[in-house]
């Protein structure tokens, strides 16, 4: 058959999705599945970092065990992704008996779907099939993206591999999470990788626009959770570079706002392997934006201090003089502070900060589950645990967090 494919958009949300298998390819799905708001559950034994991390934020239900019979059951949409091929041959057997539309991984034509190569512009989503060539596809799709992010028309064939051949290691800063809030320089370097070493802040739904070759290296540094060591992080950048790889380093916000991003730096100059640095969007001052809350105001907060809450007050490792900011007037951006919220907040009280200070925390701040919490310097860490905030946030002190509320 020429065409064995009928293309159609399906609407996901509130359905539920299953998908068998926690691996690589899970890794590229599951973010778009998320983003079309379909009820994903995941079956599987085990699974990278950063999909559990999915599962801890409860973007999707992870059973934490092999697929059964059975639990395809009233599922809208099926994804056989695990990398034994018994396995996926009974998930789509299973799909077919009960006429769910089944995408299988390892043979493609052997599923009642395919996953077509997709990618996303300012609203606009598209994709691409063609018949059992996936890395023909890619490339159209890179192509139309290249044009879209140019501007010019595509002629839909360009091999994306003609580019000229980029060195050694990009440092990217992807953002604070939406896939829009990449720089288009970003966006393009990361379009040309062979290889993507990504953190778990970074933004993952861009994972799904890349070429299937292209190798994904999860260094997800999920809070207080998994962590890969730096020097593990350092080390591939390097082997993968001198291996003659173009290696993109996607990391969430901006590298070098608590990103480590100078470290890896270091290492790459001290391996002689050179480095671009992309700077990106940080989610210091882009999160609280987008809940409305500025950083600066005339007349209201003429400084803004971003501080780390990676280590308590007092704590011997810290650098911070908690009773300096205390007496300050402005705004306090405090980041990695959810778990220790209630110990800040003391400080700054103890150090003389008013206790009516407005505070805001904002949650997953660009992304679809954002929440935001307003309260008061003496109410927050209450507050905050009534409400069950959970990291990445951004906590704002100061009164520049108690504008917008007063607008509303
Ligand atoms: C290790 S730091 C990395 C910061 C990053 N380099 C940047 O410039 O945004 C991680 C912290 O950034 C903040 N963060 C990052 N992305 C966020 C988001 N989408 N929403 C809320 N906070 C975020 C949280 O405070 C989180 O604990």
């Amino acid at each position: 058959m020429d065409d064995p494919h009928y293309l159609s958009g399906l609407q996901l949300a509130g359905r539920r999705v299953v998908m068998v298998g926690g691996g690589t390819v899970a890794q590229r799905r599951l973010p778009r599945l998320v983003r079309a708001g379909a009820r994903v559950e995941l079956v599987s034994p085990h699974t990278s970092p950063s999909v559990s991390g999915m599962a801890d934020a409860g973007e999707i239900v992870w059973h934490q065990r092999r697929y059964a019979e059975g639990d395809l059951a009233d599922a809208w949409y099926a994804l056989a992704c695990t990398d034994d091929p018994e396995v996926n041959a009974a998930v789509c057997a299973e799909a077919e008996r009960s006429r769910v539309f089944c995408v299988r991984a390892d043979e493609g034509e052997s599923g009642s779907a395919v996953t077509p190569a997709s990618g996303r512009h300012g609203g606009l989503l598209f994709g691409v099939l063609s018949g059992g060539e996936p890395l023909r596809s890619a490339a159209v799709r890179d192509s139309v993206l290249d044009a879209l992010h140019a501007g010019t028309v595509a002629d839909g064939r360009a091999p994306r591999r003609e580019e000229a051949e980029l060195p050694g290691v990009a440092l990217v800063g992807g953002g604070p999470g939406d896939p829009d809030l990449i720089t288009v320089r970003g966006r393009r370097l990361l379009s040309r990788a062979d290889v993507v070493v990504v953190d778990r802040l970074a933004p993952r739904e861009l994972l799904d626009e890349l070429a299937p070759e292209v190798e994904i290296v999860d260094a997800a540094k999920i809070p207080y959770g998994r962590a890969a060591s730096q020097d593990v992080i350092n080390r591939t950048l390097i082997e993968k570079a001198k291996a003659g790889k173009f290696v993109v380093r996607l990391k969430g916000g901006d590298p070098y706002v608590f990103g480590r991003g100078f470290e890896e730096v270091l290492a790459c100059a001290e391996a002689g392997v050179p480095v671009t640095m992309v700077p990106g969007i940080t989610s210091a001052f882009a999160v609280p934006a987008v809940a409305d809350v500025p950083v600066t105001h005339r007349g209201v907060a003429h400084e803004v201090v971003v501080v780390s809450g990676h280590v308590a007050p007092g704590d011997d490792r810290s650098l911070v003089d908690w009773s300096l900011l205390a007496r300050m007037r402005g705004t306090i951006v405090l980041m990695m502070g959810v778990e220790r919220l209630p110990q800040f907040a003391k400080a700054l009280l103890e150090g003389g900060r008013p206790a009516e200070t407005p505070v805001a925390v904002v949650e997953d701040g660009t992304m679809r589950t954002q929440r935001v919490l307003r309260s008061t310097l003496a109410k927050v860490a209450d507050d905050a645990a009534a409400a069950g905030v959970r990291p990445p946030a951004v906590i704002v002190i100061g009164p520049v967090a108690g504008l917008a509320h007063e607008s509303e």
